[in-house]
Order: C-alpha cells, then sequence, then structure tokens
C-alpha cells in the first residue's frame, strides 16, 4: 500500500508492507545505527514475525523504515525507527510513526509499544504522541 506525501516535504513516499530488498535495509541499518554492514534476512524476519512494516522512498531509494512486531494478538512494538542521516529533522520519521500508528490501529491492535534512549524523548513522546509509561527491561546478553 503506498501513499504519497501529501505534505510538501519532497517526494518521499511511504509504504505500508511493500517489498524491499534486505541489501537496502542492512545499508540503512548500518548507517542509521552506526555499525558495520551485517547480512541480515530482514524480509524473512518481518514477514514471519510482524504486523507490518513501513518503507520509506525517496526516488525508489529506501530513506527510512519502521518495523511492527507483533505478538499475534492486540499489542505491538516498534522497533528500528531509522531515516538516512541527510534527511533528518524535516517531519519525515514522525510520519513514519504516524503510518505504522494507523496500521497498527487499522489492524485492531490496542497498544502500540516503544523504548527508546533518553534523547528521543521530545521525538517520541512530543512528535509521536506516545504517552510515558513504567516500563522494564532486561539485558539478555
Ligand atoms: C530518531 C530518528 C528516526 C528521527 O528521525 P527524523 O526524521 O529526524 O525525526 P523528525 O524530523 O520526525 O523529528 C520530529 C521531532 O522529534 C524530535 N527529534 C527528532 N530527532 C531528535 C534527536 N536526535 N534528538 C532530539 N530530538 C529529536 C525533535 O523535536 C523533532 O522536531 P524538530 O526537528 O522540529 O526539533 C533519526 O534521528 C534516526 O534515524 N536516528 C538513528 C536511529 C535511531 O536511533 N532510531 C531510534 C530507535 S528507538
Amino acid at each position: 500500500m503506498r501513499q504519497a506525501d501529501s505534505e510538501g516535504q519532497g517526494d518521499a513516499i511511504l509504504e505500508w508492507r511493500e517489498a524491499f530488498d534486505n541489501g537496502e535495509l542492512n545499508a540503512l541499518h548500518a548507517a542509521c545505527f552506526d555499525h558495520r554492514l551485517f547480512d541480515d534476512d530482514w524480509w524473512a524476519q518481518v514477514n514471519r514475525f510482524s504486523l507490518g512494516w513501513v518503507c520509506m522512498r525517496q526516488s525508489g531509494e529506501l530513506v527510512g523504515f519502521v518495523n511492527v512486531a507483533w505478538d499475534g494478538g492486540v499489542h505491538a512494538f516498534l522497533l528500528d525507527t531509522m531515516v538516512v542521516l541527510r534527511l533528518r529533522r524535516r517531519g519525515h520519521a514522525a510520519r513514519l510513526v504516524a503510518e505504522a500508528v494507523r496500521h497498527a490501529k487499522d489492524s485492531g491492535c490496542e497498544w502500540l509499544h516503544v523504548d527508546f534512549d533518553p534523547h528521543l524523548r521530545d521525538f517520541y513522546f512530543d512528535a509521536c504522541k506516545f504517552a510515558p509509561t513504567e516500563a522494564g527491561l532486561i539485558r539478555l546478553r
């Protein structure tokens, strides 16, 4: 499902559950999260475990992504929100997340969770309208 940018932010297109190449997503992830290039099979992973995912493309290039992991019921969880460095602070990630929220709602989910580093409080609480809540985390490895 494709949706053209309607807010005058270039030719960025949002796509829900559309195809991507593992290579382009691995490259975007490495650039955004500052690690070496991996060879992960994202396509198999999201098709098996996710409610969906949003790709943002500009002139065909993958420039943004967010993964909506799912418990198979009413809970979904946002992972790997990312926008290529050169396009940041233009509202693209907020639109990516809004698209994920819309589809999670339409799919019957009741709760969308996220966690993040402290410097992204304004992004998730203000720009994306998540409510602060108590949450917990155990590092397993
Ligand atoms: C986090 C990320 C997705 C934000 O993308 P973006 O397109 O720049 O975000 P937006 O333009 O939609 O931001 C909207 C607002 O959120 C806040 N915000 C966004 N990024 C922020 C940052 N790095 N630090 C502080 N506030 C931030 C700002 O209030 C911003 O509005 P402003 O630009 O008018 O000040 C992007 O910086 C990224 O890919 N980072 C690397 C990967 C990462 O850490 N992802 C988060 C995983 S939890």
